[in-house]
């Protein structure tokens, strides 16, 4: 019904400056009343980080930054959505125009730069919400002019962590300068030792909000390696894999394949995927990973899944697919476990890793 809905609009709405059909159906999904998902199959039932996923798609970080259409988005069948980044004062991101929607690429531009109205704003939407069903969890990033960038990841957990079912560390993002060179592992040390110890000051007995980090699919091999150690020395509870990339793929057609930002969507399925699955291989289970990049269907988010991922998330194909999206994709999934002959999907989590990062099997 509602991908039927969005069917009609789509020209509309793809003539529109694309910040503003973003800001159109934020506002559009905060406001009507949430629907109410059907029961999920018990087959795409998962546990990661201590929390309960009855399914394992999420809606990625970036869609909802301010938290303003948290039940909205989980009313479109969404096993969990992460809002942000938010960062601890507001600031106003970079001028627009910011996104650019690759139609023939099936791809997005952003250059948005953590546009934020802070996490007071962001606290307060999410202590006021009546219905606390569904998971949430919060991207946070550091602000653009503050002189001590771990220091924000802290202030943030402090403040977020008792509101949040799991919190993001975003290293990732193209858009704030410098922001990247905090994957490195001294400074990332340093920063996730920080943000830890202030997620504890606020724990409370049988309330230690999980916190993941969230990746570039642009870091090399021995950066990812440096990654994952200080993920694993210091006990973090997962990654996200991945966030978009600078890279530009030879395959890109749309005019807007010049512009400055971060590229997500279709052209960034393969390239995160294959790091995806170099985690996985990584990791040796002491932690699940998130897969996102490029998921678009059935076919890709179980990809995802064959190459480490014990959850998925997408963004950009809402814009090219609609709000259905993530409804069709797990009945697909559902029903690929069923016909396998599985009780649960997750016996799949990273059947193909080792193909995957060899290149094969995608
Ligand atoms: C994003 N993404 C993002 N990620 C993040 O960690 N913090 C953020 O604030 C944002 N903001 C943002 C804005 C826009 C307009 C887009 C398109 C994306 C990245 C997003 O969460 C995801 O990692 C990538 O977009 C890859 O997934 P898709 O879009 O290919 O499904």
């Amino acid at each position: 019904m509602i991908g039927g809905l969005f069917n009609l609009a789509r020209p509309l709405i793809h003539r529109m400056d694309a910040e503003t059909a973003h800001r159109l159906t934020v506002t559009a999904l905060a406001t009507a009343p949430a629907l109410k998902p059907g029961a999920d199959d018990p087959v795409l039932a998962t546990e990661a980080f201590g929390l309960s996923f009855s399914n394992p798609v999420g809606l990625a970080a970036g869609f909802d930054k301010n938290a303003e259409a948290v039940d909205g988005a989980l009313g479109l069948g969404f096993g969990f959505v992460e809002v942000g980044g938010v960062t601890p004062l507001p600031q106003p991101g970079n001028p627009r125009p910011r996104v650019f929607r690759l139609l023939e690429d099936e791809a997005v531009i952003n250059r948005y730069g953590l546009n934020s109205e802070g996490m007071e704003a962001v606290a307060k939407r999410l202590g006021s919400r009546l219905r606390r069903n569904g998971l949430v969890g919060v991207n946070l990033g550091a602000n653009k002019e503050s002189a001590d960038r771990a220091a924000d990841y802290a202030t943030l957990a402090r403040r977020l962590a008792p509101l949040a079912d799991f919190l993001t560390i975003n290293v990732s993002s193209p858009n704030t300068p410098g922001l990247r060179d905090l994957q490195a592992e001294s400074a990332l040390d340093d920063l996730v030792a920080r943000t830890l110890a202030a997620r504890d000051e606020v724990a409370t007995v049988g309330q230690r909000t999980p916190i993941l980090i969230k990746i570039a699919p642009d870091l090399t091999i021995p950066e990812l390696d440096g990654m994952i150690a200080v993920a694993r020395k210091r006990g973090i509870d997962g990654l996200i894999v991945s966030n978009t990339t600078i890279a530009r793929p030879d395959s890109l057609r749309s005019a807007s394949k010049a512009e400055t930002g971060g590229l997500s969507g279709k052209p960034l399925f393969t390239a995160s995927t294959r790091i995806l699955a170099e985690a996985f291989l990584r990791v040796e289970g002491q932690f699940p990973l998130i897969g996102v990049g490029g998921v678009d269907s059935v076919e890709t988010a179980f990809a995802k899944i064959r190459a480490g991922a014990t959850l998925v998330q997408f963004y950009s194909a809402m814009v090219f697919k609609g709000p259905g999206l993530a409804k069709e994709i797990k009945t697909g999934l559902a029903t690929r476990a069923r016909r396998a002959g599985l009780t649960r999907l997750t016996a799949l989590i990273g059947r193909d890793a080792a193909a995957i990062a060899r290149g094969e099997g995608l």
